[in-house]
């Protein structure tokens, strides 16, 4: 795992939109795996940037979404299919047909489940995952007690999750879904390059748990651990409570001169 800790929100989301337009620029037709919530709309607005004033190109990008709730429609506004067209998708120039996000309204979860895996599966797998984390150590919406070896299938929300989440929902608890369609612990690890966003004290002891603590699905992030190529960007308050902060900003200062590798 690499730990790189920037000064603001902004900062870090700057650059972690360079790793994306990395990726992007070495495999113009990469397929990248989506993240929702607060925490990666800097990304995608300095994308939407990069498009508009860099050429950055997205005509031959592919897409997975991690997640939906269940029984939200399209059209709602705290559905993430809403959220991603609003955020990113209508401001790029992705082809729709490239999209992919799970569906929260299907009449048979089961066999959509199935077929998302597939889809990923016949579109050359996902190159590289963007990844935010709850609150309680969560990735996608894998709660506590999920499989690490999981795959897409319906989950039930924490309690925690709901109240989280509350405050998209005019604060109340009872609009939140209980469900979510979620890609499963072991379909994320299967992404080759993965990336997770982290700001603000609320998600210091996750991250902390997820970087120094043992796996566990008690903290599902911490299953990243299992992974060759994974990217940690925090800022610093969400970088508070590691233990071992003093080295990864030796590591980040001096990573510019390294041996290549
Ligand atoms: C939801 C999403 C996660 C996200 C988390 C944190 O639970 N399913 O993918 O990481 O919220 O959201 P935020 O970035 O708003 O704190």
């Amino acid at each position: 795992m690499e730990v790189v800790i920037y000064p603001n929100y902004e900062a870090m989301s700057k650059a972690a939109a360079q790793m994306v337009a990395r990726v992007l620029n070495a495999k113009p037709n990469a397929v990248l795996g989506l993240a929702t919530g607060s925490t990666p709309e800097g990304l995608y607005r300095e994308l939407v940037r990069m498009h508009r004033e860099e050429g950055l190109d997205f005509s031959q990008v592919t897409t997975f979404n991690l997640d939906e709730y269940v029984g939200l429609p399209k059209s709602h506004p705290q559905s993430y299919h809403y959220f991603m067209h609003e955020k990113l998708f209508k401001h790029i120039n992705i082809a729709l047909q490239n999209i992919y996000i799970p569906s929260g309204t299907t009449d048979n979860y089961e066999a959509f489940c199935r077929w998302y895996e597939e889809r990923i599966r016949q579109c050359g797998g996902i190159d590289l995952q963007i990844l935010g984390i709850g609150a309680d150590g969560h990735i996608a919406f894998n709660e506590p007690g999920s499989s690490l070896g999981s795959r897409t299938r319906i989950k039930t929300l924490a309690r925690q999750t709901i109240e989280d989440n509350a405050r998209f929902f005019d604060g109340r608890v009872d609009l939140v879904p209980i469900y979510a369609i979620t890609m499963g612990v072991g379909t994320i690890l299967e992404a080759r390059k993965i990336m997770l966003l982290a700001s603000g004290k609320s998600k210091a002891k996750a991250v902390a748990a997820t970087i120094e603590g043992p796996v566990t699905s008690m903290i599902t992030a911490s299953a990243l651990q299992l992974h060759r190529d994974v990217t940690i960007f925090l800022d610093e308050e969400a970088a508070s409570d590691l233990k071992l902060i003093d080295y990864y900003r030796w590591i980040q200062a001096n990573k510019p001169g390294a041996p290549k590798t």
